[in-house]
């Protein structure tokens, strides 16, 4: 009955009132009361103190029972404020205030969908800037910036933090990028850039004007091409020196073919000499395409290995016992120090052979005179390290990070031409990885130089 508080509030005042009019206008028709002044002042007191007990029997419960829920909702929406988004009333009523808390509770409803649905949202849009390889950044109209992900804090070596308290000059903190963030924001379009950053790091920059909604600004993205222009410079002084290589012999043939057509063919034993020097110069090139065939069938995996468990000592012996008269040869010691027990490691023998081979051949190639070369072996967390140490003339420093190329050889090496092609280190590096070891070198100018190289332990038994 009367669900509606309006309904309830007329209809109390409606009775309220009928009851006050109907007692003064019974109290005012007593006989004499209506000519007496005194009379019809005390029935209107008294009326008007009947409305006010009335008013507050009847229109306090009213009031309380609307404003009840109310002061639930206040509550609800507090606990809501502070994070509580499940919170809720229930309605008790089927009036207005029950209404309104239908509508509050379904409302709320949607925004809890909304805001789950933004929450994902953000998380994968965070996932996938935190992850991304290339560096981005955000500014602003002023070039305050205003998102650094974790790959530019890395470029730029900042943290997020302190890199969101700063401008983006005092972020980048190179004049280049400056001028094209500036270019950008001049021109209104976007602008892409190649931006070598000190030595070692090569960036390509493209800095788009964007308008999303209310948001402006700039958006910055820093792709690290390093590798790939490392790559690049790899092929290029491939190529360059592959063709250095090959000319050297090709041209040497040359030579001994015109002097063999313009007279020395009369002469049969200069004859003789120059067909074996000609057949030496094929045995060059033979050599070097067939270290590259090599080369290119361990890198595209081509070479199956035959793992076995083999003893450390069998595999160093052999190539020490193989280049011991070269050795001598130059005057150099070679030394052989092991310990008094090693554990097998898990070898294509032959394979590493060739791996020790070639780094004892260069180790004597590389030492002078007197020099002394150490093979070396010992046993740590699960691998055996192999160590060559000579005491020769040394890498340059600006090198040491480039032997293992293909057709790398030193400056020094070059000069004095102690043959060779340079693909030897990077057929041992490929052996060593198809492996899973590692090998790298330490070496000093004049000092000497010390090459390493892991392999794996094994537990399997002996084949
Ligand atoms: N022990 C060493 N001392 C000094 N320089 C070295 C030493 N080992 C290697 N190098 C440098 O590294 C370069 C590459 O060596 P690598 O074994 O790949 O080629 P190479 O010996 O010149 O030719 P190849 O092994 O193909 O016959 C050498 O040319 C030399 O400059
Ligand atoms: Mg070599």
């Amino acid at each position: 009955m009367f669900p509606q508080i309006r309904w309830r509030i007329a209809i109390s005042y409606f009775i309220l009132v009928t009851v006050v009019m109907a007692g003064l206008t019974a109290y005012l028709s007593r006989p004499g009361c209506l000519g007496d002044a005194s009379c019809v002042r005390q029935s209107v007191s008294s009326a008007a103190v009947v409305l006010l007990i009335l008013t507050a029997v009847i229109a306090y419960p009213i009031a309380a029972r609307t404003t009840k829920p109310v002061l639930q909702l206040r509550q609800v929406i507090e606990r809501i404020t502070k994070g509580e988004w499940d919170a809720r009333v229930l309605p008790q009523t089927r009036d207005e205030t029950g209404e309104l808390i239908l509508a509050f509770n379904d409302m709320m409803s949607q925004l809890r969908q909304q805001h789950l649905a933004l929450l994902a949202e953000n998380s994968q849009y965070n996932t996938v800037q935190n992850y991304m390889a290339d560096g981005v950044l955000i500014t602003d109209n002023e070039g305050n910036v205003r998102l650094i992900n974790p790959a530019a804090s890395k470029l730029f070596n900042l943290s997020e933090k302190s890199a969101l308290a700063h401008s983006f000059a005092e972020v980048v903190r190179h004049h280049q990028l400056i001028d094209l963030w500036q270019q950008c924001q001049k021109e209104g379009t976007e602008v892409t850039a190649a931006v070598e950053i000190g030595r070692e790091l090569f960036l390509q920059v493209i800095i788009t004007p964007f308008e999303e909604g209310w948001a402006t600004g700039y958006l910055v993205i820093l792709q690290d091409l390093t590798t790939v222009r490392h790559l690049q410079t790899v092929r290029r002084d491939f190529v360059s020196n592959i063709s250095h290589e090959l000319r050297t012999p090709l041209a040497s043939l040359r030579v001994i073919i015109e002097t063999l057509q313009d007279s020395a063919l009369d002469d049969l034993e200069t004859a003789v000499r120059f067909l074996d020097r000609a057949a030496g110069e094929v045995d060059v090139l033979t050599q070097m395409v067939e270290e590259l065939l090599e080369l290119s069938r361990i890198e595209s995996g081509q070479v199956p290995l035959r793992l076995q468990a083999v003893n450390v000592t069998d595999l160093l012996l052999k190539p020490l016992d193989r280049l011991k008269p070269q050795a001598e040869r130059g005057h150099v010691e070679l030394i052989l120090d092991l310990p008094a027990a090693l554990p097998k490691v898990l070898a294509d023998a032959d394979r590493i052979h060739q791996v020790v081979t070639n780094l004892l051949h260069n180790a004597i190639k590389f030492t002078p005179e007197g020099g002394k070369i150490t093979l070396k072996a010992n046993h740590q967390d699960g691998e055996v390290e192999i160590s060559v140490h000579d005491t020769g003339v040394g890498i340059p420093q600006e090198d040491v990070g480039r032997i293992f190329e293909r057709f790398y050889k030193s400056d020094r090496a070059r000069t004095r031409s102690r043959g060779g092609t340079g693909l030897g280190l990077a057929i041992s590096r490929h052996i060593v990885q198809v492996h899973n070891g590692r090998i790298w070198v330490k070496s000093k100018e004049q000092k000497g130089s010390t090459f390493y190289f892991t392999l794996p332990v094994t537990t399997l038994a002996d084949p």
